[in-house]
């Protein structure tokens, strides 16, 4: 299998259930566009929505939980045939989510889980969290071999599952590895901006010399703190070692040009499967798994990572 073929795997498997979604309205409340990996994520549930002739009411809630709530009311209002959540943070929704089901409107999460029964949700479409956070460790485990590493944390939104799991995962597989220690870790927002704020603020508290890796919870944050390890005089993915999570296209130039040396891939695909469980509830009342799982894969310099981010921008991240 060649890369695109590799990549578009994913893809296929999520192919649209035919037929199903004439006159369908289906409410989306994104989180907002905090990452490159969100903006795909946007444009790919819009896409599949056209594909499939949904009509699609997308609400950004700019970060904010109150804002994801107030929209959720305003679909139930509309009497939506179905609802789509990526949530800002875990907790927190079951008044809506109730609110939705009294109104019997099947509720699907994106990408992040939550704190809340399960009956109050038709499905969710997640990645393991937790293994990610595994994976990332265990990447540096084996990459230092047994060498004293002190390691800094970039973590995601406060409250988020994927900070919550991705941080639980990670400790794990460093966890009896007494060469390895995290040092400082703190929330960059999974953003850009504030990966490279954070990361300045470890160098000067750390001294640059005195970290051998980071462990960003998402590319967009390494990225930010590629840029202050560069600003700070020292080599990227050499001086400092970087494993993060996403794997969008900036994550493969890094990782080409050898600024990064792993991330762990995240489809942006996950209104396939999400509308797949939707259409088919909607048609006949057919009733999904409780959790869709994604998939998650690891790429690191080995990897053909200048060909994986022209094939990517080519897909529209
Ligand atoms: O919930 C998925 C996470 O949210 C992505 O890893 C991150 O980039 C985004 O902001």
């Amino acid at each position: 299998m060649n890369i695109k073929t590799t990549l578009l795997a994913g893809v296929v498997a999520l192919a649209p259930v035919a037929g199903f979604a004439a006159d369908l309205t289906i409410g989306f409340s994104q989180i907002g566009s905090e990452s490159g990996w969100r903006a795909a994520e946007t444009t790919v549930t819009k896409q599949q929505a056209e594909e499939r002739g949904i009509d699609l009411k997308f609400a950004d809630a700019q970060q904010k939980q109150e804002n994801q709530i107030k929209a959720i009311r305003s679909f139930i209002a509309q009497g939506v045939d179905g609802i789509l959540i990526a949530p800002v943070v875990a907790t927190g929704w079951d008044e809506v989510l109730e609110e939705a089901k009294d109104a019997d409107i099947p509720v699907v999460l994106l990408d992040r889980t939550v704190d809340a029964p399960e009956d109050l949700y038709l499905t969710a479409v997640t990645s393991d969290l937790v293994h990610e956070g595994n994976v990332a460790g265990q990447w540096l485990v084996d990459e230092v071999a047994g060498a004293d590493c002190r390691i800094v944390e970039l973590q995601g939104t406060t409250g988020s599952s994927p900070a919550i799991d991705r941080k639980t995962g990670f400790e794990q597989a460093i966890k009896g590895h007494d060469n390895l220690e995290i040092v400082r870790s703190q929330t960059g927002d999974f953003t850009r901006s504030q990966g490279k704020v954070v990361m300045e603020s470890f160098l000067k508290a750390e001294g640059g010399a005195n970290i051998c890796a980071l462990y960003a919870h998402n590319d967009d944050m390494a990225v930010g703190a590629i840029q202050a390890i560069k600003e700070a005089g020292l080599k990227p993915g050499t001086d400092i070692k970087i494993v993060s999570i996403d794997a969008v296209p900036d994550a493969h130039l890094a990782l080409a040009n050898g600024e990064m040396n792993a991330t762990i891939e995240l489809t942006p695909n996950m209104a396939g499967p999400a509308l797949d469980a939707m259409e088919a509830y909607l048609a006949d009342g057919t009733m999904p798994a409780k959790w869709i799982q994604t998939e998650s894969k690891l790429y690191t310099a080995k990897d053909d990572n200048q060909a994986v981010y022209e094939m990517k921008k080519d897909l529209g991240y």
